[in-house]
């Protein structure tokens, strides 16, 4: 009897339960994985992935020509647990004739709802009024004191109205939103209509926004797509937030955008680089939320996450359809 060569897959983290204990039962590979919730340093990456044949990795891996060169041409499969894949250089990858899976709709409810937590957490100033209570700011019920802004009557814009954009359009409608707006590549009357959503220009709808929210996936079109002239049309009652890349933003003209009181307040999900250093001069600011890249973060969607990119890495080095491919 001959025995089938295993394949080797390589894993670049330690990953939830379900998608580890899928892989470890697929008796026709052999899985190795980087058993650490810290990232991979890139010498152990390189040498981890040298001939495998399937690689599952994280939105923090660079996956550039340098580690494809790498991998070597056993490399057939390249899941991500991610539905963002910036990180990915797709050109190269489709030029070397390898497939991508990722993790579409799975995490759209969790990342819709923290990014619905994010923008009230924002403009309803939270974490400044839970500082108050510990610190002694408390002294009174006061008239004036750690107001904000609501949503009821208000114009929401979103930046790229895709699958965690309408999630988040559905749940903020019930708040009493009077008009949505959205900008994107094109118009899309079908998705749009729910919510009776206007197209309009990216600084159209930073001029007629109460609150702008960034959904839209990184691509060199939206890098620093929020810029000095985006904030400039912002009103200064305005909130932001941005739970898609922190590359979307540039993070200088946000910081005097908010220090200067052109838009009141940020929430951002996102930054660059990933972590922010602690002494970070967006930290500095009482009007800017910042949280550490947890849309997806409930412990059921990373699951499932997780069993998605290991069926998505199997069903590819068998050669059959994934059940989330990326079209390259
Ligand atoms: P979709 O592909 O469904 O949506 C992407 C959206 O980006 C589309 O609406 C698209 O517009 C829009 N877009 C593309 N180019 C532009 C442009 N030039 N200007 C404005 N909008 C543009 O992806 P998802 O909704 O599933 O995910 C979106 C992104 O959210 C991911 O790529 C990822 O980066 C981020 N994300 C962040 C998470 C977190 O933890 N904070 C969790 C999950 C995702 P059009 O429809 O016109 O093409
Ligand atoms: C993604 O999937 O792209 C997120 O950023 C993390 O879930």
């Amino acid at each position: 009897m001959r025995l089938a060569r295993l394949m080797k897959v390589f894993i670049t983290r330690r990953i939830p339960p379900e998608g580890r204990a899928t892989l470890a039962q697929a008796a026709d590979c052999e899985v190795e994985e980087w058993d650490s919730d810290e990232p991979i340093p890139s010498q152990e990456l390189e040498r981890g992935v040298a001939g495998a044949h399937g690689l599952l990795c994280l939105l923090s891996d660079r996956v550039d020509k340098k580690l494809l060169d790498a991998a070597g041409s056993n490399l057939k499969v390249i899941s991500t647990l991610s539905v963002g894949v910036d990180h990915l250089a797709l050109d190269e990858i489709k030029r070397r004739g390898i497939r991508v899976g990722y993790t579409p709709d799975v995490l759209t409810d969790a990342t819709a709802e923290l990014a619905v937590s994010l923008l009230l957490t924002t403009c309803r100033r939270l974490p400044e009024a839970i500082g108050e209570v510990k610190n002694g700011g408390w002294t009174s019920w006061k008239p004036l004191w750690m107001c904000g802004y609501g949503l009821s009557e208000s114009t929401v814009g979103i930046v790229g109205l895709g699958r965690i954009g309408q999630a988040i359009a559905r749940r903020l409608k019930p708040f009493g939103v009077q008009r949505f707006l959205y900008t994107g590549q094109q118009p899309k009357p079908q998705e749009a209509a729910e919510f009776q959503a206007e197209f309009v220009s990216a600084l159209e709808l930073a001029a007629e926004s109460d609150f702008v929210v960034v959904s839209c996936s990184l691509t060199p079109a939206t890098k620093g797509l929020c810029n000095k002239d985006f904030f400039q049309k912002m009103r200064s009652t305005a909130v932001f937030v941005n739970i898609s890349r922190g590359d979307v933003v540039n993070q200088d003209d946000l910081y005097q955008a908010l220090a200067s009181g052109q838009i009141a307040a940020a929430g951002l999900d996102v930054t660059t680089p990933e972590p922010l250093p602690t002494d970070h001069p967006l930290l500095s600011l009482q009007n800017c939320v910042i949280l550490p890249h947890i849309g997806s973060a409930t412990y059921k969607t990373r699951n499932t996450m997780s069993l998605l990119a290991a069926n998505n890495l199997l069903a590819g080095l068998r050669g059959k359809p994934m059940p989330s491919e990326l079209k390259l």
